[in-house]
């Protein structure tokens, strides 16, 4: 069964959509356009395919988020009114908190575990009352708040994990340097990678897309020019060299 994002010209590089019930990455720079992407999914999932969603910001405010999406002219107020849509804002300082603990010898990992999963237990049920089959998670960035590599790696691993056991299609956003040719543990640990590229060539801002991995997907291989319209994302198919 696929998911189909219907962003023009995405689908036709992953056979239809996205496979049900993945958990799928998209990953690039500040202003790639990664927020876009995932309210785009959710709100095509919305309008064309009566699917409801849940968008879980950890970084704008809901009304920041509403806000920007004005612009592509979708009103996520009135989903949100339909119970279509739900958009849950998570507590950094929570996060914060309990990296600081589990630093810490004495800390308490017991407690961090259990922030994770309120975390989860509140989508999971958001995700019942509105029926929800598709979620996005913007970014999770944002839970890499400590500086010791193994304990993101174990935050990020435990979240993922419980991602996965969810009955949804979610799409999880990563914030990357440009031009990094380094993978982030997320990469490696969700069942598809989606990269934007963001460069300059003479001055002008340039945009391309990668398919970097889909299990079980025979998915296009290329690197496509994309741009961000007053419509939202849409992607060109042709050969671009990031
Ligand atoms: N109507 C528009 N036309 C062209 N570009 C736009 C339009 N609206 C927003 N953008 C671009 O979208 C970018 C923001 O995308 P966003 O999804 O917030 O990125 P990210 O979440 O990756 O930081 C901005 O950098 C801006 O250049
Ligand atoms: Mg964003």
């Amino acid at each position: 069964m696929r998911v189909p994002t219907s962003i023009p010209g995405f689908d036709e590089l992953v056979e239809g959509g996205f496979v049900e019930n993945d958990v799928i990455l998209v990953t690039g720079g500040p202003g790639a356009g990664k927020t876009t992407f995932g309210i785009q999914y959710l709100y095509e999932g919305i309008s064309r395919y009566n699917e409801p969603g849940i968008y879980l910001t950890l970084e704008e405010s809901p009304a920041r988020t509403i806000r920007n999406m004005w612009r592509f002219n979708w009103d996520l107020e009135r989903l949100i009114k339909e119970d279509k849509l739900r958009i849950i804002s998570a507590d950094r300082p929570i996060y914060e908190k309990h990296s600081y603990q589990s630093i810490n010898s004495d800390s308490n990992s017991d407690e961090r575990e259990t922030t994770i999963e309120t975390l989860i237990k509140n989508i999971a049920y958001q995700m019942h009352e509105i029926g929800a089959k598709r979620l996005v998670i913007d970014s999770i960035t944002s839970l890499k708040i400590s500086a010791d590599p193994v304990e993101v790696r174990h935050l990020i691993l435990g979240f993922i994990t419980q991602l996965e056991k969810l009955d949804c299609t979610t799409l999880v956003t990563s914030e990357l340097p440009d031009k990094s040719e380094n993978f982030s543990v997320e990469e490696y640990l969700v069942e598809g990678v989606v990269r934007l590229h963001t460069f300059r060539v003479g001055g002008r801002k340039n945009r391309a897309i990668e398919i970097l991995k889909m299990r079980g997907v025979k998915h296009d291989e290329q690197i496509h020019h994309y741009s961000i319209t007053d419509n939202g994302i849409i992607i060109r198919k042709g050969t671009a060299s990031p």
